[in-house]
């Protein structure tokens, strides 16, 4: 594979556990991953996923991530066993997702309102940034599939404006790194916008 110059913002790429040969551009990375993560938007998002569907459970956010990447990468659905210079401790994942997991249980109970809890377990388990890569992606599926679990409309994020450098993402990043200091304001006006 060429130089593959990393955005900021976005995990470093690994290639050695791509699954399919022969790629050698961040394009055609894009598609392949894109073509996998259709098939679960479809899954999840055209009705209204059930319990049973999407309990979130610490076991279905592998298999989602899984479920979103596996086509394509071999690490799909299984935690990171590194550490980056985003996320906590290698160490620590499981556990914090399991804390961001009962947050959204505890948010129900306090009624708060359901796009906010969707915006904070975006945020939380983006942080925690379980996967080697993918992360933004499969955090903000699973925000929409808590809205749609909950009768919501969805969050239509701008995908390929976020995925790649524009002043969307700048914003989108921005906002993130505010909530990451403690102003969830920010990410929670973007949620909005695209709500
Ligand atoms: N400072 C930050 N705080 C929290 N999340 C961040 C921060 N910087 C980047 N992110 C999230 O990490 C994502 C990039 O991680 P990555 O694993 O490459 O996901 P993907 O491959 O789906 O883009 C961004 O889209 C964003 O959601
Ligand atoms: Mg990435």
């Amino acid at each position: 594979m060429k130089d593959w110059p990393v955005l900021s913002g976005e995990s470093p790429l690994d290639v050695s556990g791509l699954k399919i040969r022969g790629v050698s551009t961040r394009e055609e990375l894009n598609t392949l991953e894109a073509k996998n993560i259709r098939k679960v938007y479809m899954k999840y998002l055209a009705a209204k996923p059930s319990d049973t569907l999407a309990p979130f459970s610490l076991n279905w956010l592998n298999q989602l991530h899984k479920e979103m990447f596996g086509e394509v990468w071999e690490w799909a659905g299984s935690y990171r066993t590194t550490n980056l210079n985003i996320g906590c401790d290698k160490s620590q994942i499981q556990m914090q997702l399991k804390a961001t997991i009962d947050n959204l249980a505890y948010w129900k109970t306090q009624g708060v309102d359901v796009l906010l809890q969707s915006a904070r377990f975006h945020h939380q388990v983006v942080q925690i940034h379980p996967y080697i890569n993918g992360n933004g992606r499969w955090s903000r599926l699973l925000g929409n599939i808590w809205l749609a679990k909950h009768g919501h409309p969805l969050t239509s994020w701008p995908e390929s404006n976020v995925a790649g450098e524009s002043e969307i993402r700048d914003e989108y990043l921005l906002a993130l790194k505010s909530a990451d200091d403690g102003d969830e304001s920010l990410l929670i006006k973007l949620h909005a916008r695209y709500t």
